[in-house]
This record gives C-alpha cells, structure tokens and sequence, in this order.
C-alpha cells in the first residue's frame, strides 16, 4: 500500500483528484469504480472543477458504482445514484449512459445478475473507496466471512447509526443494500481509499498499525491489492500514531 499523508480534507481531496486526473488523461476511455459517503465529495468537486476550466475530459469514460440502498427509488434524494448524479455526474461531461448503479428497487435477484453481469463486462481501472467506522467497504459489513460477487447485504446497526445523518430520521435509514463484492473491488487496477474523521480510528488503525487482514475489518483487504492508495489526513494519522 502507498500511504498518502495530506495537511487537511481538502489537500486530501486534491491528492486524490490528480491521481484520478492523471488516469483519465492517460486513458481517456478508463473505467472508474465510483463510491458514495462524504468522504469523495470534495474530490468530486474537484474534479467537476477541473472539468470545466481545465478540460478535464470525462466523455469517454465508463463508470460503475460500489452499491445501492435496497428499497429506494433512483429519484430518492439518499438514493446512490441520485447522490452521483448531483454530486458528480451532473457536473461532467460523462455521458451518463455510460454511468452504472445497481437498482435498489424492484427484483433484488435480477438486480444482482445485472449488477454481477457488469461487473463482469470489465474491471475497473481505479475504484474510489471510502470506509465506514466499522470498516466496511462498499457496503461489505464485516463477519466471519465476506462475498466474492455482488449480494445483498443487512446493514450493521452501527452503519445505519452512521447513515442517520442523512435521513429525515433514523428509521427511514434503509436496512440493507446491494454491493459489489470483495472480487469486484479487489479486481480493480487500482484502490484509493480517502479515509478522514474521528469515526475513523478504528478502521484507520486495523488499515495502517496492525498486519491483518480480517473479514471482522473488510477494509484490511487493501492490503493485500498490488495497486493500493490511502489518502490519511495529518489530523487521523496523528490520531492513530501512524508514522509513514
Ligand atoms: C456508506 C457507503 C460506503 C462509504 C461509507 C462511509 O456506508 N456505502 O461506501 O465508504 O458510507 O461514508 P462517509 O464517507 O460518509 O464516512
């Protein structure tokens, strides 16, 4: 793994749009792997940025998404696709024909054999990731085993704890999703994790201070990917002793 360590969220967001940047330029036809979360944001914005004054050309690139919230709607406001498109897409010049998130509604088997199906067209060049407290990735919640293809995944109480902030209420946090797998992200050219925020400590910790690589912690995985970016702020490497 390379470990980048940033002064702050938003030098953590401009590390990680120029190494998005720098894919694109090379390979105008890429195939990103796009995740949600607050983490990316700030690296969508700029890249959105750079898109438009810099010329940051997305036209021809191709992207699938992490997972989806099972029971909303793409036209819901929490919904993952809504998130991309008014965080990102809406923003570029992709092509949104060329934009993939699994469908939360409807068929969940036949939601999952097109997801997988996709997923299997072509792996991706680079997937962005973030990571949650208990260190899942997409939404691979930890246990005693993981899920190669892409599934259906119950939520972890503590996700949903964490996801509340986004929704009118608790109970209106969605219960499960579906999520590519831990083949379909480790198959990818390229892992950059953006990881920052005290809630972090304890995945940052598992990642960057111990040598395991567990299912109880999803996120230890990156470790054992050839192409493995971490982006820390300065603030949580601090925070977990973490020297470089
Ligand atoms: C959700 C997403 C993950 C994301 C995580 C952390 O559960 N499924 O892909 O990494 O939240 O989100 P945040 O970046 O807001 O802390």
């Amino acid at each position: 793994m390379r470990v980048i360590v940033a002064e702050d969220y938003s030098a953590q967001c401009r590390e990680a749009a120029d190494i998005v940047e720098k894919l694109v330029r090379e390979n105008p036809q890429c195939h990103l792997g796009l995740a949600t979360g607050s983490s990316p944001v700030g690296m969508y914005q700029e890249l959105a940025r750079r898109c438009k004054e810099e010329g940051l050309d997305f036209s021809r690139v191709t992207s699938v998404n992490l997972d989806e919230y099972t029971g909303l709607e793409p036209s819901h406001d929490q919904s993952y696709r809504y998130f991309m498109d008014s965080n990102l897409f809406d923003h570029i010049n992709i092509d949104k024909n060329n934009t993939y998130v699994a469908k939360g509604t409807g068929n969940l088997e036949e939601n999952l054999k097109e997801f997988n199906a996709k997923l299997n067209e072509k792996d991706t060049d680079l997937q962005v990731l973030g990571v949650g407290a208990d260190g899942h990735v997409g939404f691979n919640e930890p246990g005693d085993k993981l899920y190669a293809s892409a599934h259906s995944e119950v939520l972890d109480e503590s996700t949903i704890d964490a996801n509340a902030r986004f929704f009118a209420s608790r109970d209106d946090v969605p219960r499960g999703a579906v999520t590519m797998g831990m083949a379909g992200i480790m198959r990818s050219g390229c892992l950059l994790l953006i990881i920052s925020g005290s809630n972090k400590e304890d995945a940052a910790t598992q990642l960057l201070m111990t040598d395991e690589v567990t299912s109880k912690c999803p996120v230890t995985f990156l470790k054992i990917h050839r192409n493995a970016i971490v982006i820390i702020t300065k603030e949580l490497a601090d925070k977990i002793g973490y020297k470089g």
